[in-house]
């Protein structure tokens, strides 16, 4: 067994996950990913997403679903896994509004599986990915100690329920527990419903984009290098800090540009000049603005953010098109 230990990532095949599961891989972790290729968007691209990670012995998957107990505790009967990284979950707001039941059943009873199966073969080191949801719809930049009781979908607010039970498996039951907040996740990988790749991907194939409100809006998008540092560097903090743990940590970028910024970037990146904009109702569930305050995060994690959005845009449009050479 490698001397860095086990993980068991859930939701591992994802955008987020499957740039983990291959980082940890590279840091010679062993790593169980287990991952029920949820239909929130296509299997296919998340078996592209595993297909050079199953070619590593390090990378051992698990095709199943986090509600499923049995499955659980053969897992980590099996393995002997020291820490839990734990992404699984139904992910995009809008569509948390239409199916609430869905969204608490996969993320607060999904995650309530998972919690009860590592009190019961006694693992009690955990990362949790949650969101710059749970803040609301604020203005300002967004500080770990804010009063977090106002989140405006269903998503966030399963989001939020979750970082309180594993306050409750702290405090009842000692286990250590770090919370991420990611903001606005972007780059390799990435869910074809999130805005960058949608728009890139309509803007190459000259097609309309729809912008939902206005172009005004501002998001502190964080490129996946950065988020996946985060984990790691939390997983570092649990070994080196052992035990009573229990924080709360925005990661973001501390730079959040408007929409319109992002598609001037896009336009500038793709080379293209004429879109046509399909202005839309604004969608419910969505802040209007976020910004992280990662202060924390440099102090506890050492975090500092390393791709610029000029940068990230680039690296993301060169990893598209090679995608769409490779699908030809
Ligand atoms: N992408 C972002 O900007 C962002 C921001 C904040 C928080 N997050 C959170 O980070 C995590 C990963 O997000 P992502 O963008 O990679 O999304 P994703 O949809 O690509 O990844 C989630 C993975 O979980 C799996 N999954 C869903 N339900 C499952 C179940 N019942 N059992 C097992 N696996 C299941 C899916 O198949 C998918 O592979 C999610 O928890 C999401 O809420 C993401």
């Amino acid at each position: 067994m490698p001397k860095t230990g086990t993980i068991l990532v859930t939701g591992g095949a994802g955008f987020i996950g499957s740039n983990l599961c291959q980082f940890l891989i590279d840091k010679s972790f062993k790593v169980v990913c287990l991952d029920n290729f949820d239909d929130f968007y296509s299997e296919e691209i998340k078996q592209s997403n595993i297909n050079d990670l199953l070619k590593s012995l390090l990378f051992t998957f698990v095709k199943g679903d986090i509600r499923n107990s049995t499955l659980l505790n053969n897992i980590f009967s099996k393995h002997k896994i020291d820490f839990v990284v734990h992404l699984a979950a139904k992910a995009g707001i809008r569509n948390s509004i239409f199916n609430p039941q869905e969204y608490f059943d996969v993320n607060v009873n999904g995650s309530i599986c998972l919690l009860e199966a590592m009190q019961k073969h006694n693992i009690k080191n955990l990362v949790f990915s949650s969101s710059s949801s749970v803040y609301g719809n604020k203005n300002g930049k967004l500080v770990e100690t804010e009063i977090c009781d106002n989140q405006i979908s269903p998503y966030a607010v399963s989001k939020r329920t979750v970082e309180l039970l594993n306050y409750n498996y702290h405090i009842n039951s000692n286990f250590n527990v770090i919370n991420l907040r990611l903001f606005s996740v972007y780059g390799k990988n990435q869910r074809p419903d999130l805005v960058l790749y949608k728009f890139i991907n309509l803007i190459s194939n000259n097609q309309p984009i729809e912008i939902y409100g206005n172009a005004d809006t501002t998001r502190d998008y964080t490129h996946i290098d950065d988020v996946v540092n985060a984990f790691y560097s939390s997983i570092e903090f649990l070994k080196t800090n052992g035990s009573n743990i229990y924080e709360t940590i925005n990661i973001g970028n501390d730079n959040p540009i408007s929409l319109q910024q992002l598609i001037d970037l896009i336009l500038k990146t793709t080379k293209q000049h004429d879109i046509k904009i399909i202005e839309a109702k604004a969608v419910k569930g969505e802040a209007n603005n976020t910004h992280s305050d990662i202060n924390k995060a440099r102090k506890l994690l050492n975090y500092t953010p390393s791709v610029s959005i000029e940068n990230g845009v680039k690296l993301f449009y060169d990893w598209y098109e090679s995608k769409k050479l490779q699908n030809k």
